[in-house]
């Protein structure tokens, strides 16, 4: 079936309700994203239409999560190329509005806040950026939710379908680990009736991790950018041999490079975020842990990260 496109919210419930009603459906899946779409986000539609009836894709290039106007313009937009890319994946319908439907007026007087675990990391670097990003991600789970809607007596439990509600699930890229972790802790702390699903990072072969940013590395920034994904598959290696992770001589790679300043690179806690510092230099790590990465290579930005599991 072609994809269809709603630009506003009336339109998204409309169109949702009749995809789901028309094929017995008793799943949905939302895929938000910001356009510019690539293979990660390709990997996340895939993932959505393998477990659910009804897959939504959202487009929405969100002011409130750019701390600056340039880098808001700057957002490439590629509406046509998306849609293209989501029809090729099985998504059915595409949430694409304009801003007045998503802010009508003008930016929000109340936000959700990401607390302390939104203000370290990229938060440092990018304050009031997960304010944003949770706000926006808050309305379009909102919006997304299935046409059976919310019982009168209120909120179901987050998950799989019951009483005749559709299952929700919305599926979020492990690329951006500090988004998804505070995704998750906004939807259990808040009791959001969605079940998140994080989908693995995808890499390009020589391992770089797919990101709309990549488009401004020059080749000669492509190819010193390769040093942060070798640098996490150094730690992997060291954890899956039980060796002491040594996070000193895998940062000194980093630094190596002179195109690439290293912002932070850091062992953590998979979900509070915090470093996990025993485990970086004499003893064999242990556990379960996630490794973090920031810099800017030439003018841009880039994150990545890899789950530690030993
Ligand atoms: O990860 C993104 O693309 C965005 O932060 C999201 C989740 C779509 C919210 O704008």
């Amino acid at each position: 079936m072609p994809i269809t496109l709603a630009t506003t919210v009336a339109e998204l419930r409309t169109e949702g309700a009749r995809l789901l009603g028309s094929g017995q459906g008793t799943s949905q899946g939302l895929v938000p994203t910001m356009g510019a779409l690539h293979e990660g986000h390709a990997a996340l539609a895939r993932a959505a239409v393998e477990q659910n009836d009804v897959v939504v894709a959202s487009i929405f290039v969100n002011p409130l999560q750019f701390g600056d106007a340039v880098d808001l313009d700057r957002y490439p937009r590629t509406l046509d190329a998306d849609l293209a890319l989501l029809e090729d994946q099985g998504v059915d319908l595409v949430f694409a509005p304009p801003v007045e439907e998503v802010y009508p007026g003008g930016e929000p007087l109340v936000r959700i806040t990401s607390g302390r675990l939104g203000e370290k990391w990229e938060g440092a670097s990018r304050p009031g950026h997960f304010d944003g990003a949770l706000t926006v991600v808050a309305k379009l789970l909102h919006y997304g939710l299935p046409a059976a809607g919310v019982p009168a007596a209120g909120l179901p439990a987050a998950g799989a379908a019951q009483g005749g509600l559709p299952a929700y699930r919305a599926y979020f890229g492990q690329k951006d680990a500090q988004q998804l972790a505070l995704v998750r802790r906004m939807v259990a702390d808040l009791n959001f009736p969605v079940e998140i699903v994080g989908v693995p990072t995808v890499r390009a072969v020589d391992g770089l991790a797919l990101s709309s940013r990549n488009r401004f590395l020059s080749d000669e920034e492509r190819e010193a950018a390769l040093v942060l994904s070798r640098a996490l598959r150094l730690l992997e290696e060291r954890a899956n041999a039980r060796e002491p992770l040594d996070l000193d001589s895998a940062r000194a790679l980093v630094e190596s490079q002179p195109l690439v300043a290293l912002d932070y690179f850091d062992v953590v806690d998979p979900e509070t975020l915090e470093p996990l510092a025993e485990n970086c230099r004499e003893t064999p790590f242990r556990g379960e842990a996630l490794a973090l990465i920031a810099a800017k290579v030439g003018p841009v930005r880039l994150i990545d990260n890899a789950p530690l599991s030993s």
